[in-house]
């Protein structure tokens, strides 16, 4: 049986294969999609979700739009230096009179309290940017967290971060709200930096999925690509030419958990520090004395990472 899933993004570039995987995965049943602010304004984020489904001919995949803002943080959007890797809007047809993609009533954060609240306690979260829609329902709906079996969330960083020294974007833009959702009490796996940075997909890897000829392989090429222009530019990683694809590790990692290495430890999110807000705190030692509540990946499996994406995104819908 396909594994039920809500992808709640901000989308970006990653996110946008992250969404064409769960998409297009036989392991996969995408209930719906939320979006939130995060690497762009949220109305953006929310028409290049749609443009993702259409483009793919997944267009009856149902999209609500979320915050628009952190749960307690100044800035409506942090277009964070990764500006360069995303941009504001996708490289894909802007939607005409005749999309079939079009975003439902309603608030992300009420259809995820309904959705979950009517479900068999059979939908896995999978947050890939900022965590103000989810932490926003937990709060808004406690209930609804016995019928949540695991979140999986793309976010964090122990060895380093990559909005500050500290750390990661998406924990770094709310991380009033990341501390809310890892210590919900819930089974949280998080696919960190650590793990991402070591799950890169090259130019030759483009070449390779732009030659599947399928939409979602030619979208998946373009959005690498400028994503790696990003990186070389702004982000070097060990090897030029290639950058991670942050949240369809994370979608991958759902698909078959090998895919990465984790430690199940003591984790928590600063919210007070001056130069270390937004960092996952990783107690590796158990120096707290505190029970374990996330399971924190530390390294990633690049070359089955590439063979899942060109698998995936060979289909069509
Ligand atoms: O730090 C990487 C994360 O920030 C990814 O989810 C990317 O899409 C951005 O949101
Ligand atoms: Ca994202």
């Amino acid at each position: 049986m396909p594994t039920k899933v809500i992808l709640d993004v901000d989308t970006g570039t990653d996110d946008a294969v992250a969404l064409m995987v769960a998409a297009l995965s036989p392991d996969l049943e995408l209930i719906g999609a939320t979006t939130v602010n995060g690497n762009t304004a949220v109305h953006n984020c929310t028409e290049n979700t749609l443009r993702v489904f259409d483009w793919i001919g997944r267009p009856e995949i149902p999209v609500r739009q979320g915050m628009s803002r952190p749960l307690a943080r100044s800035q409506a959007t942090q277009l964070n230096p990764a500006s360069r890797i995303h941009g504001d809007l996708l490289d894909l047809p802007p939607r005409g009179a005749d999309s079939r993609a079009r975003l439902q009533p309603g608030h992300a954060v009420d259809w995820l309290i309904d959705t979950l609240l009517a479900s068999d306690g059979d939908i896995t979260l999978v947050p890939v940017g900022p965590l103000t829609n989810i932490a926003t329902a937990i709060q808004k709906e406690p209930a609804i967290l016995e019928k949540i079996p695991e979140i999986v969330i793309m976010g964090g960083a122990h060895d380093h971060g990559n909005s500050t020294a500290s750390a990661e974007f998406n924990i770094w833009l709310d991380p009033e709200a990341a501390r809310i959702v890892v210590n919900c009490g819930r089974q949280i796996r998080m696919i960190p930096l650590d793990a991402t940075h070591r799950a890169l997909v090259s130019l030759d890897d483009c070449r390779a999925l732009r030659a599947l000829g399928t939409p979602a392989g030619e979208a998946a090429a373009r959005f690498v690509e400028k994503r790696i222009d990003g990186y070389d530019a702004t982000q070097p990683m060990h090897r030029a030419g290639a950058a991670p694809v942050h949240d369809a590790l994370a979608v991958c990692a759902v698909i078959d958990p090998t895919i990465v290495t984790a430690y199940f430890i003591p984790v928590d999110v600063e919210t007070g520090g001056e130069l270390s807000v937004g960092r996952t705190v990783c107690d590796f030692r158990f120096r707290s004395g505190r029970p374990a509540n996330v399971q924190f990946a530390m390294d990633a499996d690049e070359p089955k990472f590439v063979a899942m994406l060109t698998e995936i995104l060979g289909r069509t819908a």
